[in-house]
C-alpha cells in the first residue's frame, strides 16, 4: 500500500520503518501536519497515516477522498480530530491504535503529580544556581490523600494501580465503571462528588461533546479549594481561561498539563528562537505552580514500537481484506455509548 504519513518526526520514521520491514508498504514520510492546504500531498496514496494534531475534519476528508484515499490510519488512541460521520459518508475507513501503552501515560501522569507536589522543576533550577533554600518548595504527603480519576479506561486503571501503591484513597467517575478498579478499592461516585472531595484530580476520559470543557467557569466552584488538577487526556477537556482564573483565585492550587486546547500550533515543534503568540498559553507559563509538558505522556520506546506495529498491522489488514483490525466508526461509538 502507498501511505502518506503526515506529522512525522525522526522517531516516527525510525519506528514505522522498522515495523514496516516485513510488510513492505511504500511509506511517504511528510514533516507537515495534515490540513486542507497539505492534503494534496497525499495524491496517489491509498492510505493516510495521521497523528493527534492532524486535521481530519470534513473538508480534509473530502479532499483526501478526491485524491483516492480509502483508509485513515491514526497513530493515536484518541480520534476526536476525525469527523467520523463525514468519513462514513465518503466511504473512508478509519483505524486507530486503541492501546499502545497505558503505562506510558499513567506513569507520566504520576511524574507530573510528584514533580508538581514536590516542586522538582523549581528545585532543579535552584540547586544548579547554588540556591539551597527550601522556601516555596513545601509539598504534602500523597499517602492518605484523595485522588479523583475521571475516566477509568486503560490509562485510568493503570494510574489507580500506581496510586494505591502511594497509599491514596481513590474516587472515580466513569459512565462505565471499571470492575478491575472497583476490585482495587476505587469508589465510583458522581462527577460532582469526585470534584468536591479530590485533593488531586486527574482526567483520563476521551474528548467528546460530553467531556468538552468539563472544567470551566461554572464547575470551578465545585472543586476542593487548593486542589491539584492534572490533565493528560485532551486539552479541551478543560477551558484554559477558566483554569487561569481558578489558579489566580487559589481554587486550583497547582496544575499539571500534558495537553492544551490550542496545542496544534505549539507542540511537537522547536519554537525556542521565537516568541509565543498564544497569550493564554504564555500566561499559564507565568505561574510557579504550573507544570506543562508538550504532549509527551505517550513518548516511551515501548509505546512508539506498539504504535508503529499496530499502525502497520492496520494498513496491512486493510490492504489484504479491505478492513483494518482496529477500525472506528460512528456506529461503533453510538453502540458503545448506548451499551
Ligand atoms: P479508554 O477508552 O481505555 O478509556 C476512556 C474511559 O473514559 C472509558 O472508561 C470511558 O467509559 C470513560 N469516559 C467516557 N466518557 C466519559 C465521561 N463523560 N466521563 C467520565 N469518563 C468517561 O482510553 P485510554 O486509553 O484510557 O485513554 C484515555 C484518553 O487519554 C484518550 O482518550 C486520549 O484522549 C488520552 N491520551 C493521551 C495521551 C498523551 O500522550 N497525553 C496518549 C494516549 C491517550
Amino acid at each position: 500500500m502507498r501511505v502518506a504519513v503526515f506529522s512525522t518526526k525522526p522517531y516516527d520514521r525510525q519506528f514505522l520503518s522498522t515495523a514496516n520491514e516485513g510488510a513492505g508498504h511504500d511509506l511517504w514520510f511528510l514533516d507537515m501536519r495534515l490540513s486542507v492546504e497539505t492534503a494534496p500531498l497525499a495524491r496517489g496514496a491509498e492510505a493516510v497515516c495521521a497523528f493527534v494534531n492532524d486535521d481530519l475534519g470534513k473538508p480534509v476528508l473530502e479532499a483526501l477522498d478526491e485524491l483516492g484515499t480509502r483508509l485513515v490510519a491514526l497513530r493515536s488512541a484518541g480520534f476526536n480530530n476525525v469527523d467520523l460521520e463525514a468519513a462514513r459518508d465518503l466511504g473512508i475507513r478509519v483505524a486507530r491504535v486503541p492501546a499502545y501503552s497505558p503505562h506510558a501515560v499513567a506513569e507520566h501522569t504520576m511524574a507530573l503529580i510528584l514533580a508538581l507536589n514536590r516542586k522538582i522543576y523549581r528545585a532543579y533550577n535552584r540547586v544548579r544556581e547554588g540556591n539551597f533554600a527550601l522556601d516555596g518548595l513545601l509539598g504534602f504527603d500523597l499517602n492518605g490523600k484523595t485522588v479523583g480519576i475521571v475516566g477509568t479506561g486503560r490509562i485510568g486503571e493503570v494510574l489507580a494501580h500506581i496510586l494505591i501503591g502511594f497509599g491514596c484513597r481513590l474516587l472515580a467517575n466513569d459512565p462505565l465503571p471499571n470492575p478491575a478498579c472497583e476490585r482495587l478499592g476505587v469508589t465510583f461516585v458522581e462527577r460532582e462528588e469526585v470534584f468536591a472531595q479530590s485533593d488531586i484530580l486527574s482526567l483520563h476520559c476521551p474528548l467528546t461533546p460530553e467531556t468538552h470543557h468539563m472544567i470551566r467557569a461554572e464547575t470551578l466552584p465545585l472543586l476542593k479549594p487548593g486542589m491539584m488538577l492534572v490533565n493528560t487526556s485532551r486539552g479541551a477537556v478543560i477551558e484554559t481561561r477558566a483554569v487561569i482564573r481558578g489558579l489566580k483565585e487559589g481554587i486550583i492550587g497547582s496544575l499539571g498539563l500534558d495537553v492544551y486546547e490550542e496545542e496544534a500550533d505549539l507542540f511537537f515543534q522547536d519554537l525556542s528562537d521565537r516568541f509565543i503568540r498564544d497569550d493564554v498559553f504564555a500566561r499559564l507559563l507565568t505561574f510557579p505552580n504550573v507544570l506543562i509538558t508538550g504532549h509527551q505522556a505517550f513518548f516511551t520506546k515501548e509505546a512508539l514500537a506498539n504504535i508503529a506495529q499496530t499502525t502497520i498491522g492496520n494498513i496491512t489488514a486493510f490492504g489484504e481484506c479491505g478492513c483494518a483490525d482496529h477500525e472506528i466508526s460512528v456506529e461503533k461509538i453510538v453502540r458503545a455509548e448506548s451499551s
